[in-house]
């Protein structure tokens, strides 16, 4: 009945994450709030690490999750205990895990424009490969390399001009991109061959990510194969032969029930097909696979409960269901038009009756959280639940009109534990200088 398995409804009619009422949880905790059900997560990472395994026949492959769909001490925790990497792409994100005890030796490190101090940060730490962006990257890593006497193992972030169909701002593929080398042009040729001349870096890999929130296996299936040929390209002609190939995220999840994702297994198909057949085809032995998904081990996981303050009906216009967040804890519509299934908290599976925009309480008319939804009549002090907000809204909240940011409450076996607190006002003024 539920977009997500996470999500079921109790005997008094009320939403359940993970089996615990989300009406109790917002009573007790306040709102906004963001639930987490960690037991989905933890399963997610186990159903991506068996589809490796199965997928690519070895052990050694890493599922690198992507810290910045969901990032804090927390979530570390989990994923070290599953076994799980992490992609990071700040001193922020290696920070928060260094702190959390993960092991650095799992973190890959990634990003367009690393400051000298995160590339510092990242060889102090001995994060175990940093992926390489661009030549004016390489040039300033190897010389801080030197400086700290260390080696670095590097990855290069290919760009194998690829048109993923998803969102324009979520592609990264194309050859017009911020991010990596093109393949198409000679330049990523050209970067891997001089990078062999560097003493401080060692060559392990190549990366590429074509986009976020894809449901099609082709664009995965032609990138791995572009990413092998390369491969076989560089020991071909410069004798060396790469050990890791990084395929990046970007599986999609289902945020409406239009949606139909895939499962782990059937995501990494396209791209173990395409590795197993350009390594036969090249007498190439399998390398080491890392994959990255971010949103799909944690976005399903997750729903936001609001308040609702004012029910606003414009006559002959529109009916504003105004809560008490909005694109602080959740700018994806503003930013992507992206959509939501929004449910009454307390009336979770009553008739649909009240077709209405929900909207936050920030000062901007593209404040929005769904458009023209169809749900349970709700009043002022009804709770309402957005689904699907695991990923990309805690990490990419902000305190826009000094909103704080709400907590995190993950939920498992039956409890509910507090994984980030919500800020308070002394938070919000903690740097003011008076
Ligand atoms: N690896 C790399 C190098 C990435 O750049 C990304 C996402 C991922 C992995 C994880 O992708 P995922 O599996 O989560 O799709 N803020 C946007 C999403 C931006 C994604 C950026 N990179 C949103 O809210 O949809």
């Amino acid at each position: 009945m539920f977009i997500s398995d996470c999500l079921s409804v109790n005997g008094a009619g009320h939403l359940t994450v993970g089996g615990l009422d989300t009406v109790e949880l917002a009573r007790e905790y306040g709102t906004p709030l963001y639930i987490m059900d960690e037991e989905y997560i933890r399963s997610t990472c186990r159903a991506y690490k068996s589809a490796l395994r199965e997928g690519f026949g070895s052990d050694r492959n890493v599922v690198a999750y992507a810290s910045k769909a969901f990032c804090c001490a927390y979530m570390y925790r989990i994923l070290k205990e599953e076994g799980c990497g992490a992609d990071i792409v700040s001193g922020g994100e290696l920070y928060t895990a260094i702190k959390a005890g993960f092991p650095a030796d799992r973190l890959f490190f990634h990003g367009n424009n690393k400051t000298d101090e995160e590339l510092e940060m990242a060889l102090r730490y001995q994060v175990g490969r940093i992926i390489v962006d661009n030549r004016e990257e390489l040039i300033r890593l190897d010389s801080l390399a030197r400086k700290y006497g260390k080696i670095a193992q590097i990855i290069f972030r290919i760009n194998p001009g690829i048109d993923a169909h998803t969102h324009q701002f979520l592609q990264t593929g194309q050859i017009d991109s911020k991010f990596g080398v093109p393949i198409e042009t000679g330049e990523a040729y050209e970067l891997i061959k001089d990078s062999l001349k560097y003493d401080n870096l060692k060559l392990a890999g190549v990366h590429c990510h074509i986009g976020s929130q894809i449901f099609d296996s082709e664009p995965f299936y032609l990138a791995a194969k572009k990413l092998m040929e390369f491969v076989a390209k560089i020991r071909d002609e410069l004798g060396y032969e790469i050990s890791d190939i990084d395929i990046g995220g970007g599986f999609g999840i289902k945020y409406l029930p239009s949606h139909d994702p895939k499962t782990p297994a059937e995501n990494l198909r396209a791209a173990s097909e395409a590795i197993k057949k350009a390594a036969a085809e090249h007498r190439l032995s399998i390398p080491r696979v890392i994959i990255e998904p971010g949103r799909a081990i944690v976005g399903p996981a997750g729903v936001t409960v609001y308040k609702v303050g004012s029910v606003k009906e414009i006559r002959n216009v529109r009916t504003y269901v105004s809560v008490d967040g909005g694109m602080s804890d959740n700018p994806r519509y503003a930013l992507y038009g992206s959509e939501y299934e929004v449910l009454s908290a307390a009336n979770a599976d009553g008739p649909r009756a009240m077709l209405c925009t929900v909207a936050g309480k920030c000062c901007e008319s593209g404040d929005i959280i769904a458009k023209d939804v169809l749900i349970q009549k709700v009043k002022p002090g009804d709770f309402l639940a957005v689904l699907t907000t695991g990923a990309y809204n805690y990490s990419m909240a902000s305190n826009y009109n000094r909103n704080p940011r709400p907590p995190v409450v993950m939920v498992r076996n039956g409890k509910a534990n507090v994984a980030v607190k919500r800020e308070s006002y002394d938070d919000l003024i903690h740097n003011d200088v008076f």
